[in-house]
């Protein structure tokens, strides 16, 4: 917080506002529809990615570029954590060179909101563990209104969230803010991956229906995040939860495919789907980029309200 009670940075998406959000969607539309931006010159960001990322990272690269930004990727396999400096003193070596602005993703819970008690430096949560991606389910509910006109048309829309939710960071993101948009969410798969806390407001459905839903939000089935004993059989993932060709034949014009990668085709979707008249998927990625030029405007500008 700074001295005015106000939120640095961007953590979770429990404590974005339905203003707020309105205000990200509706500014990352326009700067897709080729309103200028606003321009950060000779303002750096540094990104601190502790875990694997393609989309997050280069977006937010190319989304400060776009801004008029430095973005400086610290190189974690290079970097002196492997001489055993900690995370903390690496964040605060970081923070000396004067960012304005951190992006941090990590295999843990929190960083991002401890990279900001560190240094004071407003910090972006990128994705943390299991935990949230707030950034990915504010590009998702922007590549939604685009489709539907409005955040309005939103409302009352059935959501199916399909597959691994139990380690899904971005179902527990996306699925606050569809909520707060109106859309009725169901969480669809199979016990093991189901979340053993329970939201508020949302089904949940061990059969994947998909005349039911407008959206179909495939989920990443998070291989690296499962246990021993919760071995994946792999067949009887794609039978039931796959959007597979077959599946594929209930669905009609008007309902939309998401995800939000990346996607191993024949798993959680059949390839020629990805690129189907319904798919928003690599919609998605490109909206991304704007959708971050919005949420770092509004951060450098210490606009978003808690
Ligand atoms: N959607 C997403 O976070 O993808 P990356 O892991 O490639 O950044």
């Amino acid at each position: 917080m700074n001295s005015s009670g106000r939120r640095l940075g961007l953590h979770t998406s429990t404590k974005l506002s339905f203003e707020d959000l309105v205000a990200l969607v509706d500014r990352g539309l326009e700067l897709s529809r080729g309103v200028p931006s606003k321009s950060f010159v000779g303002r750096n960001v540094i990104l601190a990615f502790f875990e694997n990322s393609t989309r997050t990272k280069v977006s937010f690269e190319v989304a400060s570029s776009h801004l008029g930004m430095t973005a400086i990727n610290f190189d974690i396999t290079g970097s002196s954590l492997a001489k055993g400096e900690s995370i903390k003193d690496t964040a605060e070596t970081l923070a000396s060179y004067e960012p304005s602005l951190f992006v941090v993703r990590s295999k843990e819970s929190g960083l991002s909101q401890l990279f900001e008690e560190w240094t004071g430096v407003p910090t972006i949560n990128a994705g943390d563990g299991e935990h949230e991606h707030p950034t990915q389910a504010i590009l998702d509910i922007t590549t939604l209104v685009e489709r539907f006109g409005s955040i309005d048309a939103l409302k009352r829309r059935q959501m199916a969230i399909v597959g691994d939710v139990l380690h899904s960071r971005v179902a527990r993101s996306l699925s606050q803010l569809a909520v707060m948009c109106g859309i009725e969410v169901s969480f669809v798969g199979p016990d093991n991956m189901m979340p053993r806390y329970i939201f508020p407001g949302i089904a949940r459905h061990s059969s994947f229906e998909v005349e039911r839903y407008d959206i179909l939000y495939l989920l990443r089935v998070q291989r690296e995040r499962l246990s021993h004993g919760e071995a994946l059989e792999v067949n009887k993932y794609r039978s039931h939860f796959s959007l597979t060709k077959e599946r594929a034949t209930h669905i009609g014009s008007e309902q939309v495919i998401m995800h939000p990668g990346p996607v191993f085709p024949g798993m959680e979707i059949d390839a020629p789907l990805i690129d189907s008249e319904n798919s928003l998927i690599r919609r998605q990625t490109e909206i991304s980029i704007f959708s971050r030029m919005a949420i770092i405007e509004a951060i450098l500008e210490g606009s978003i309200n808690d």
